[in-house]
């Protein structure tokens, strides 16, 4: 009986070992942690610096709607193709209006905020 436990420990002991053994750190992934976009860490700014001259509270230069907080600027994704607005090339269609068109890289920042499922923060 001894015997067949310390058998049974010995199986043990080399199962782990095995499974835990890397000898080379090429096969180790390396993990990028990319942060979601939110309203709070990326969007608000973006819609500050280029929307709100037209967009406020009250609204200037007839924008139809205010783009100053979370919901409203949400429901300009949902209901009123703010992302096809910011993303067109047809100047008469693209916001901010007039032009000129924003850095693809701001328009993929909402693009990706959409993306992630609209977050706040
Ligand atoms: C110079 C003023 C001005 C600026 C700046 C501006 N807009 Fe507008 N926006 C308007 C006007 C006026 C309209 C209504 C006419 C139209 O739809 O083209 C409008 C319409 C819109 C609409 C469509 C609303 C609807 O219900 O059809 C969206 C979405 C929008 N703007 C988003 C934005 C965003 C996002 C920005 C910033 C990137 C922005 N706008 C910057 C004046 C502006």
């Amino acid at each position: 009986m001894r015997i067949h436990l310390f058998k049974i420990l010995v199986i043990c002991l080399v199962l782990t070992n095995i499974s835990c053994e890397n000898d080379s750190e090429s096969d180790l992934v390396d993990v990028t942690i990319v942060p979601l976009v939110t309203y709070e860490n990326s969007v608000k700014t973006i819609i500050d610096d280029n929307c709100t001259t037209c967009h406020n509270d009250p609204l200037v230069n007839f924008a139809p709607m205010p783009l100053l907080t979370f919901d409203q600027v949400k429901e300009a994704v949902d209901n009123r193709g703010l992302i096809n607005r910011v993303s067109s090339e047809d100047i008469s269609f693209l916001m901010p209006f007039g032009g000129p068109r924003l850095p693809q890289s701001t328009i993929d920042v909402i693009i990706q905020w959409n993306t992630d499922g609209l977050l706040e923060q």
